[in-house]
């Protein structure tokens, strides 16, 4: 069943009787430099996908659907014009759509993506990718198979301080690195479906796959859950080859909100405060070295303290660089940076932590 109500009298009429004709005429219409959007989720983070789509110059929001009449009461009032259903089959079938972006809870990713591929659909779909890793390979052919793109949200990498991070490691001004330790605290927003592992560490592991060039080889787990039956705090530990390692903490328990990550390199090191409005990043010229003396007990230990700067970093909404992106790539035939293996990557490092959280901290190795 499909249903608009409120501000949408007027499309209301349009997707009635005649939804069908007047998608054909916006098909008609259609530019070859445009490309069509379906949108299906429009609850918390919906409207910012929606917002940032409809802002494109080269990108048409054609329909929308949200199973929730209140949620489509809502868009309505925002965008009086545009097309809403309850039913996500009319967006996935629908000829005027080129690509659908997913933004439901992350259970329903799977199920939606796959049937958007299938009837010919690029897919965006929200962090984290699938519930499951089989599920993002299956869904990863089956793109391969028809030619589409799937390009998975990990927003932060299209942010300015992400992107002036990894120009700092890739032109070596950090050295060779030593760790990298994220920090992702508040107070809820307690999840029902998923614990905070899925929720929030997503965006960190994103980052950390982004800065980090080599292939994580295991990774550890610790946490607990104390209210809901998932767990509401984590420690993840990813460890590399060379001894480099990553640390993540997240947690919906904390009584502040914190976003810092700290990165250290044999020549700079780096904080990153997200919540900072100004000079989010800042490098630090310390070091550490260490020679032996002539005894074996004889270390000699020195530090450097120099100067501290902080780089200019872009300013625009990560989103919509990233919704760009994915536009780009489907009217150039392009693959996304953050393209379905980068989705898989994260889902793998997402299983693993679950399972040796749920193991009190077991090492497991991908
Ligand atoms: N990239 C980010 O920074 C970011 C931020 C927040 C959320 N997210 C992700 O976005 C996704 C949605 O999260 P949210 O917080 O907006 O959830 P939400 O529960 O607030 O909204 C989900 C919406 O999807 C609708 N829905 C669910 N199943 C549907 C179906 N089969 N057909 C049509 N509508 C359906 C619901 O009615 C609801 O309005 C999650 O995967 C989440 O991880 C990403």
């Amino acid at each position: 069943m499909s249903i608009v109500t409120g501000a949408a009298a007027v499309d209301l009429a349009l997707w009635g009787t005649t939804k069908a004709a007047a998608l054909d005429q916006k098909a008609y219409a259609k530019a070859v430099d445009v490309v069509r959007m379906g949108v299906i989720g429009y609850g918390y983070w919906g409207p910012n996908i929606v917002r940032n789509l409809h802002s494109l110059e080269n990108c048409e929001v054609v329909a929308l659907c949200d199973k929730s009449t209140a949620a489509l009461q809502r868009a309505n009032r925002v965008y009086p014009r545009m097309t809403v259903t309850t039913d996500f089959s009319e967006i996935l079938t629908s000829p005027t759509i080129d690509a659908v972006a997913v933004v439901t809870p992350v259970w329903t990713h799977y199920e939606l993506a796959k049937a958007a591929l299938q009837n010919g659909k690029h897919v965006f779909v929200e962090k984290p990718f699938t519930a499951t890793s089989k599920q993002a390979e299956e869904l990863l052919e089956l793109a391969d198979r028809n030619n589409l793109k799937i390009m998975v949200d990990h927003t932060f990498l299209f942010s300015g301080p992400v992107k002036k991070i990894r120009e700092l490691v890739d032109n070596g001004t950090l050295g060779s690195l030593y760790y990298f330790d994220s920090t992702r605290v508040n107070l809820g927003l307690f999840q029902h479906d998923v614990s905070v592992v899925w929720d929030l560490a997503p965006h960190d592991l994103s980052i950390m796959d982004y800065i980090i060039a080599a292939k994580a080889e295991a990774v550890v787990a610790t946490g607990a859950n104390h209210l809901n039956g998932h767990a509401d705090m984590a420690f993840i530990t990813i460890y590399f080859p060379g001894n480099v390692v990553a640390h993540i903490n997240v947690n919906w328990l904390s009584p502040v909100k914190v976003r810092t990550t700290l990165i250290g390199g044999k020549d700079k090191m780096l904080v990153w405060n997200d919540l900072e409005p100004d000079e989010k990043i800042k490098v630090y010229d310390k070091g550490v070295q260490i020679t032996n003396g002539q005894s074996v007990y004889d270390l000699l230990v020195s530090y450097r303290s120099g100067d501290v700067w902080s780089p200019k970093v872009e300013q625009t909404e990560a989103l919509q660089v990233e919704l760009r992106h994915f536009v780009d790539c489907i009217l150039n035939d392009r693959t996304p940076s953050n393209d379905g293996e980068a989705g898989l990557r994260i889902v793998r490092l997402l299983e693993s932590a679950e399972q040796s959280l749920k193991a009190k901290g077991k090492l497991v190795y991908l």
